[in-house]
């Protein structure tokens, strides 16, 4: 028999989003729905997940074990948000009113706002005041089904800042039950006392940030904003060049206002993800189709910034790229920390079938970070990460809007949200 001290009986579809991963293609029309499905775990671990008679035959549940009653409602892996800025100090809402009134995001931007407003708010704030934001931020995305979150820094723009960033993740580990996954991101903009030595400013990351990033083990994966007026492909090719002789994974943000080769030199160069691609062109598209650099889909930026361009997500999947969806949390492009709105807007607004989008937001967004192999699906040997929902079947996820219908949440094995409400660590 095999012995469990968790157990989720009787729910009425439980989405296992079994392997193997990535998906592409057809294969991500497959959820693995097991209609009555039970679930069982010991020390975080899922030991048993099938029917109920099965279970009766093959699993002893200790006398101490959780026990939940999925009766009305239905069960799937905990989301993972494979793209945020989480750790910022301030908000943009000035801005936001100024874009309402006709301003663009580049306007903005071209008059020292934007990012350049976010980097002075988080130069200016302490690390416990970023590390109290995160949390408060992180109960939000817990509550709407986010189990893991990637997390980048970005803000900081110098060596002091960006280690500040990454320290303040650092310090939630076993501090909140959502695991938080680090990317360095210096190389977000150019830090306004480096206006007009942008070399100078990409020798800083290389030579002294990056190596201080990888000698305290801050960050496991770095990321580029490759655009004309930020980073060009030279300099992106540099940057990613360093951080993978360092170790670190390669992400790049590509193609979100212009395409300028940051797809394909992603693909080619066996980078980790390529992000945005609302811009992506068709041999861009190909070139991603046909490598395992995950194509992670950002909904909430289109939404946010009322754009009528989309990045290609049919393209994408129809061509056979591993395509993920993520929130792009941030306060300038993307104010929205919930991974249900983004797993609605990535079938309201890309047009991806509700079993590609669940896909996208379980297995696909683990690969996309690299944690595949242990989140991302609900499979015997993988860590215990669930959401209860109170919808009668996972299409009704999409089909109500406005409404939250978590209820019950379980985070390597621990009920973290019982009925709505955040537990106690
Ligand atoms: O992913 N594209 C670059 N960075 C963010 C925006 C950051 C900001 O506006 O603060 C993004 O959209
Ligand atoms: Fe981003």
């Amino acid at each position: 028999m095999i012995s469990a001290d968790g157990v989720v009986s009787n729910c009425r579809q439980l989405i296992t989003c079994r392997g193997p991963l990535p998906k592409r293609g057809e294969a991500l029309q497959d959820l693995g729905v097991i209609e009555d499905g039970w679930i069982a775990w010991s020390g975080g671990e899922i030991v048993f997940v099938g029917k109920g008679e099965d279970f009766r035959k093959e699993v002893r549940a200790v006398p101490s074990a959780t026990w939940i009653d999925g009766r009305d409602g239905i069960a799937l892996p905990g989301l993972i948000d494979c793209h945020t800025h989480l750790p910022f100090a301030g908000n943009r809402e000035h801005e936001f009113l100024l874009r309402l009134k006709g301003l663009t995001y580049q306007q903005l931007a071209a008059q020292g706002m934007g990012i350049q407003t976010t980097v002075k708010a988080t130069r200016a704030a302490s690390k416990d005041e970023l590390i109290a934001l995160c949390k408060q931020r992180l109960n939000q995305m817990l509550l709407t089904g986010t189990t893991t979150a990637e997390a980048k820094s970005g803000y900081g723009l110098n060596l002091e800042d960006e280690i500040k960033q990454l320290e303040a993740l650092r310090a939630l580990k076993g501090a909140h039950p959502v695991d938080v996954v680090p990317t360095f991101m210096g190389a977000h903009e150019v830090p306004p006392e480096r206006k007009d030595d942008k070399a100078g400013y990409i020798d800083l990351i290389i030579d002294s940030i990056l190596p201080a990033v990888k000698a305290r083990g801050l960050a496991e994966f770095f990321d580029i904003f490759c655009e004309p007026n930020i980073f060009d492909l030279e300099e992106t090719k540099t940057l990613a060049e360093a951080a993978r002789s360092a170790g670190l994974g390669v992400k790049i943000h590509a193609d979100e206002w212009a395409p300028i080769g940051g797809a394909q030199y992603a693909a080619e160069s066996g980078a980790v993800s390529a992000e945005h691609l609302i811009n992506i062109t068709e041999d861009g598209v190909r070139k991603l189709a046909s490598s395992g650099t995950a194509a992670i889909l950002l909904p909430g930026v289109p939404f946010f910034l009322m754009l009528d361009k989309k990045a290609p997500a049919r393209k994408l999947i129809d061509q056979g790229a591993v395509v993920a969806l993520a929130s792009d949390f941030n306060p300038g492009s993307s104010m929205l920390s919930s991974m249900l709105l983004v797993l609605q807007l990535g079938v309201y607004t890309l047009r991806m079938t509700i079993e590609e989008a669940i896909n996208a937001c379980t297995g696909n967004a683990a690969y996309a970070i690299r944690r595949d192999a242990g989140i991302g699906s609900l499979e015997v040997g993988k860590r215990m990460d669930l959401l209860i929902c109170d919808v009668p079947n996972y299409a009704s996820l999409i089909y109500q809007l406005g409404v939250n219908p978590v209820r019950h949440i379980i985070k390597n094995g621990r009920v973290v949200v019982r009925a709505g409400k955040i537990q106690p660590l």
